[in-house]
Formats: C-alpha cells, structure tokens, sequence
C-alpha cells in the first residue's frame, strides 16, 4: 500500500521504517523537506537522512505525501495537527487517516496535561475530522510508546491496543496493520468520540512511565 506519514520524529520515523519493512511503499510528509533539515537532529530519533538511508522511503512536503498515498497517518505534535491537516486538506479525502496525536502540553514540563481545547466533549481526533469531514480518521496506537506501537512484544503478557473510529472498513484496515505488527489484543471503544477516552488515558500512562521508570508500559482490560 502507498502510505503517507505526516510528521517526521520518533513516531513517523518508526511507524514508517516497520510498514516499509512489510513492503508498504512510504512517504513522510514534513513542513520543509529541505536538505537542512534532513538532516537536522532529532530528539529520540534519527536525522530523516539517516531514516531514509535506513528504509529507502521518501521525504515530501505534507500536500504530496497525503495525495499520494492511500492511507495516511498524522504522526504530528498535538499542537500542530490541525495545521498539518488542513495543509494535507483534500488530498485526504475518502483515505483513512490514522490519528496517532496526543494533544498534551508540555509548557509547564513533566508531566504534561491535556490541552484545554481538545478536551471536555470531543477531542482532537474528532476535530481533525471536523477539518477533513471526507476522510475516515481511526484513532489508534496514541496510548503506547512508538516502539511498542510496531513491536508489542516488547511487553510482556497481554496488553491492548485501543481504536475508535466512525468507519467499521476503516478500522478493519488498520486491526490489519497493528496485526501485522503483531498485536493480537485489538480493543475497537466504537465510534470517533471513544478518541476522548483514549486520549484522556495518556495521564495515566504518563504517570506509569514516570513511577516505574520505562516507556515500555501498557494497559489490558478484563472483565467479569
Ligand atoms: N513518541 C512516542 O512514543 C509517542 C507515543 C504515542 C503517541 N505519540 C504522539 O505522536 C505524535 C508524534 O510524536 P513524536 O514523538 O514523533 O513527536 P516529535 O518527534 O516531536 O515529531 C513531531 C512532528 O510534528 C511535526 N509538527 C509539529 N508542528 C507541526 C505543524 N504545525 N505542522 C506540521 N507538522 C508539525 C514536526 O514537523 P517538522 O519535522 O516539520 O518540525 C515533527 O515532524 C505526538 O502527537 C505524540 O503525542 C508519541
């Protein structure tokens, strides 16, 4: 499949190198493509250079990295997704989106809190499909580390991954891929508005990381 990855850190970067491994064709879309900033540093991740030494994928800028591609996954600060959705706009349309953005603030340091605007009744999710209404957005991968999002086997025992989401065809496609990263536990919290819920529990596993010292820390529900 042609996949666009807007945004270039540590989720783009790894999120892009495990599907290009699987043979997906991809794109990372960043604001500037320029050579500098190629091969800028990257906090925890690589220069994008060095990425696309690695993967042998491609760097664009956001509009031709979304309409090229047949699915898309908006791997930006929470902060910027919205302006990096609408410099996506129609090349979005009818694709599914995967919306793998934490709206957190981090002004005050650690740890961070949700930002006021996409919390309350909706969520960030929600209003990036409110920006791109013809584009089927799934909400997943957001609550665990990049690494663990493409090798869940990093943790132990079972633990989950959540999805929410309007379009049942959409969400189908990306159980596909998380299982081709080999997540077995898919929770699906229904329509869009399950985005709040999981978007909410990034306090929680924020708390987790910090309290017992790893990243590689995740959530499994069981019920009676
Ligand atoms: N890191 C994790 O383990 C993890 C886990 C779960 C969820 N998440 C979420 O996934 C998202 C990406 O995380 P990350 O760690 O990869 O972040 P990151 O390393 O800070 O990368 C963020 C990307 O966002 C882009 N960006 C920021 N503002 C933008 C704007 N206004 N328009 C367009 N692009 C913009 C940056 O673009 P430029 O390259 O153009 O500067 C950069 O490529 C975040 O929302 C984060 O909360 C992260």
């Amino acid at each position: 499949m042609n996949i666009g990855i807007i945004g270039g850190g540590s989720v783009g970067q790894t999120l892009g190198a495990a599907l290009a491994a699987r043979g997906h064709a991809v794109v990372i879309g960043i604001r500037n493509p320029s050579g500098e900033e190629l091969a800028k540093p990257r906090a925890q991740a690589d220069t994008l250079e060095a990425w696309l030494a690695r993967t042998g994928s491609r760097v664009s800028d956001i509009p031709t990295a979304a309409a090229g591609a047949e699915l898309v996954i908006n791997a930006t600060k929470g902060d910027g997704s919205i302006a990096a959705i609408r410099a996506a706009g129609h090349g979005l349309d009818g694709k599914v989106l995967i919306d793998v953005a934490n709206p957190l603030d981090f002004s005050r340091g650690m740890p961070p809190f949700l930002m006021a605007e996409y919390a309350g009744p909706t969520s960030l999710a929600e209003q990036i499909q409110a920006v791109v209404p013809g584009a089927r957005v799934v909400k997943a991968f957001n609550t665990v580390a990049a690494a663990v999002m493409v090798n869940p086997g990093l943790i132990p025992g079972p633990h989950d991954l959540f999805m929410a989401g309007n379009d049942t065809i959409a969400k189908e496609t990306v159980s596909g891929i998380a299982r081709s990263f080999g997540w077995t536990e898919i929770v699906d919290l229904g329509d869009l508005a399950g985005a709040r819920a999981t978007e909410s529990l990034l306090p929680i596993w924020v708390r987790l990381w910090m309290t017992g010292g790893s990243p590689l820390v995740n959530l499994h529900v069981t019920r009676g």
